[in-house]
């Protein structure tokens, strides 16, 4: 028993310095494996063979995987494409192994496709998240990502989604743009973010996360 539990707790976090850590972009058909294994285990929508294919074989620029002495503790997948006359960016799945969370890994994964897309030309980028998703929340709140949408029931587990969008290039609004949106804008936040802390940004012109 006490050797389990010693071996519970060595899992439960990895003691390592964060420049052991080295990231490297999608590189062929031998990484599909360690990235269908970390999204797998540990996110909620079951993704078969070929969504995976769909991503990396048409945007291996935009997937990255994080490496601590060969073993793969994260990644990041993402596409890019034309949107209702916007060039957007999407980021779909984001990993990182639980020992191996709280040092920046994810924060470093996901920056790294988001400069690729914003030097792509893509005016923005979107994904959803589970409402629950505490974690994913502030750390995309962090990168400087708005809740654009609150999306009813949006995953098989009967979960509700926020999608989250961050403006690379941001106009600026009329204030009586910004009231009205305030105003009809209720159905789309959660008890705990009021509307001025939905949209804090518009008036700025540009994400300072990614000038
Ligand atoms: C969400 C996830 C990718 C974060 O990975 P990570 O490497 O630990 O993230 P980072 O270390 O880069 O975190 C950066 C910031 O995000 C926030 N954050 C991350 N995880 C958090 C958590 N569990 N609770 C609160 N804030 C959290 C913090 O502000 C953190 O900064 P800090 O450590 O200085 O406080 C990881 O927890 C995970 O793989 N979860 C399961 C899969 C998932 O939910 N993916 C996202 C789908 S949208």
């Amino acid at each position: 028993m006490a050797a389990a539990a010693e071996e519970g707790a060595a899992a439960a976090t990895a003691e390592f310095d964060a420049s052991e850590v080295e990231y490297v972009s999608y590189g062929g058909e031998h990484h599909l494996p360690l990235i269908m294994r970390l999204v797998d285990d540990e996110l909620s929508e079951p993704y078969s063979i070929f969504t995976y294919r769909y991503f990396v074989y048409l945007w291996p620029q935009l997937c990255f995987l994080a490496f601590h002495k060969d073993k793969c503790v994260g990644t990041v997948v993402c596409k890019m494409g034309e949107h209702r006359h916007t060039y957007r960016g999407y980021i779909a799945m984001l990993v990182v192994i639980k020992a191996y969370r709280g040092k920046g890994i994810a924060t470093e994964l996901v920056s790294r496709s988001i400069c690729v897309m914003k030097d792509s030309g893509c005016e923005e980028v979107t994904l959803e998240a589970e409402v629950t998703n505490k974690g994913a929340l502030e750390l995309y709140g962090r990168l400087g990502f708005i809740r654009a949408k609150r999306l009813f029931r949006y995953y098989l587990n009967g979960v509700d989604a926020f999608r989250l969008k961050l403006l690379f290039t941001q106009p600026e609004l009329h204030p009586s743009l910004v009231a009205a949106a305030c105003e009809e804008g209720d159905q789309f936040h959660d008890d705990n973010s009021p509307v001025d802390q939905l949209h804090p940004d518009v008036s700025r012109e540009s994400n300072p996360h990614f000038a």
